[in-house]
């Protein structure tokens, strides 16, 4: 057995000499905040019921007591909180632990979804200029899903000063991971080259470009020295995040899928759409708690977005997906075309921007794929015989947006 996993021989590390009683776990000043329901009287220490000495004594030392103030929710903030992140409740965020548990309610792996139609659909149904759209869409997409993992799991988790946004965010890391797993099954089971589709992104100006956007933003507060307790570094974090949510996941992601799910609309690349509508459950989640993040973190924080800021950060965007569907659609393929990519784009971006409660960045923009949301959708009527039941999903949490 390889040592490294499971060795249960190792021989024990030797005993740990600091205590608890060492560690500040407490709000270092009670005088620093307002007595609260349950707080020791004039800061005396509270004893952690049923915690004898014995019980806490960690290596050779033993305690005789804790002095923690009880956590408050009223101390919790997004970033920059002081409150005790190992304690879970009370719940200052109840909302985000909702997002958790429905968002373990969308379990799948991509082995559960058969390819085999794909199969032979991609080498035999497709044309050439349909295979380009497919082939680019998967290339663009596995890139941006590890992004969106790294963004999430090393830039903004380790912000979050409130554990229930933290373990939301965690699930949100593992599900970016599956999406990573789900392409590559789509990329293997379909027998491409795989070193070719995933270096895609490095030659291929237009999805390049997109990459090279949002990498832009995430290295920028992944920064070692990045001080959120700084308001310019706040007002930056908090335009990066809502790039991630609002763009990269809410506008993005949602073009991303389409073009397969024209496919799909013909009865074509099923399987690969049906592991896209199982992807997509996760990022509405992802889009809407971004974006609700962002909302109150804005509130707490007292920050106005900059008005130029959230200007340039659209029209960024908009060049950016303008190249890539000129790319990816320079020719149309039946029932998709680059102009409707786009009118699409500015549709679901006025939506964003609405959730955001900023303004429109495309006023009257139409929705120009009405199909599309019903097409989405998981909850629809399907052969029970045909296929494994998606429609296990209860109440309204995941309804397409
Ligand atoms: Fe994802
Ligand atoms: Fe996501």
């Amino acid at each position: 057995m390889n040592a490294l996993f499971n060795d249960w021989d190792l021989p024990a590390p030797p005993p740990r000499t600091n205590t608890l009683s060492s560690v500040t776990l407490s709000s270092a000043d009670p005088a620093a905040r307002p007595p609260a329901p349950g707080d020791a009287p004039d800061g005396a220490p509270i004893v952690v019921a049923g915690a004898t000495p014995a019980a806490l004594a960690i290596g050779a030392e033993p305690l005789s007591a804790l002095a923690l103030a009880p956590v408050r929710a009223a101390d919790k903030r997004i970033v920059n909180g002081k409150a005790d992140i190992n304690q879970l409740a009370p719940f200052k965020y109840p909302w985000a632990w909702e997002f958790f548990l429905n968002a373990n309610k969308n379990h799948w792996t991509p082995l559960e979804i058969s390819m085999a139609q794909d199969v032979h659909d991609y080498h035999h149904k497709l044309t050439a200029t349909e295979r380009h759209v497919f082939e680019n869409v998967l290339s663009y997409l596995t890139t941006s899903d590890i992004l969106a993992m790294r963004n999430i799991g090393l830039a903004v988790m380790e912000k979050m000063s409130a554990p229930e946004l933290q373990i939301y965010q965690a699930r949100q890391v593992y599900e970016e991971a599956l999406h990573t797993w789900t392409y590559q099954h789509c990329i293997e089971s379909l027998g491409l080259d795989q070193q070719e589709i995933y270096n895609r992104y490095r030659v291929v100006p237009a999805i390049h470009g997109k990459i090279a956007l949002a990498n832009r933003r995430l290295e920028r507060i992944m920064r070692s020295d990045f001080d959120l307790t700084n308001r310019d570094n706040l007002h930056e974090f908090a335009l990066s995040y809502l790039f991630f949510a609002g763009i990269f996941e809410g506008c993005w992601f949602y073009n991303g899928f389409s073009p397969i799910f024209a496919l799909q609309r013909r009865g074509l690349m099923k399987g690969t759409a049906e592991q896209l509508q199982y992807i997509m459950r996760d990022e509405v989640l992802h889009c809407a708690f971004g974006i609700r993040v962002v909302r109150t973190l804005l509130a707490e924080e007292n920050l106005q977005l900059d008005p130029a800021a959230l200007a340039r950060l659209w029209e960024e965007a908009e060049a950016a997906e303008q190249a890539y569907a000129s790319f990816l659609l320079a020719e149309p393929i039946l029932g998709y075309s680059a102009a409707q990519h786009m009118g699409q784009f500015h549709f679901v971006a006025n939506r964003r921007a609405r959730q955001l409660g900023i303004a429109e960045p495309f006023p009257g923009a139409e929705n120009v794929l009405p199909w599309l949301d019903e097409q989405a959708n998981m909850r629809k009527e399907k052969n029970f015989f045909e296929t494994r039941v998606t429609e296990y999903q209860t109440g309204g949490a995941l309804a397409w947006d």
